[in-house]
């Protein structure tokens, strides 16, 4: 029997400490979550993507009465840089959340189902996207999506070849 351990790292930044473009990138999706259509949760999360040629795209949550017809405000970004922008890399994306009448104090953490389209997308381009939450008592930046969700299923894995 053999045991390994699966380590991710995470920076861990004051707002003012942030690199100047992850610092953009927060502004964006901190203003996003004003765009946010979240009437049932009252969670407004917001999204900045930047892509390899320095485009931002800009996403966030959509509610639906019928609950599982919402979306997340990662996918909403993806989907939509994969569909106007097809073929340029997704380098950093940051998200942000807004409840009760403030940003969350703790980083926002994506889905499960963000993170393995996140994934999809990291392991498509052939190079990583830099995951930056944000919070009000600081911001976690994580360097590859793959990091945030470790044996991960990709397409490989449909071929049975080990991807992880
Ligand atoms: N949500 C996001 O948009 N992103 C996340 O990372 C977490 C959750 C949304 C989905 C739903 O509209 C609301 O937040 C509450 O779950």
């Amino acid at each position: 029997m053999n045991t390994f351990k699966i380590q991710t790292t995470v920076k861990a930044y004051s707002y003012d400490e942030l690199p100047q473009e992850y610092k953009q990138l927060v502004d964006v999706a901190k203003e996003m979550t004003k765009a946010s259509y979240s009437p049932y949760s009252h969670f407004a999360v917001g999204a900045a993507l930047m892509l390899s040629d320095g485009t931002v795209i800009k996403g966030c949550n959509q509610e639906n009465a019928a609950y599982p017809s919402g979306l997340c405000a990662e996918r909403t970004a993806m989907f939509a840089a994969s569909a106007n922008h097809p073929g340029t890399a997704m380098k950093a994306l940051a998200i942000a959340a807004y409840t009760n009448g403030a940003f969350t104090q703790e980083p926002v953490s994506p889905c499960g189902s963000c993170r393995q389209v996140m994934v999809e997308y990291e392991d498509r381009q052939k190079e990583p996207m830099t995951v930056i939450l944000y919070g009000t008592d600081g911001s976690y930046v994580i360097r590859s999506a793959k990091e945030l969700m470790p044996f991960c299923f990709v397409s490989e894995s449909l071929k049975g070849l080990k991807t992880n």
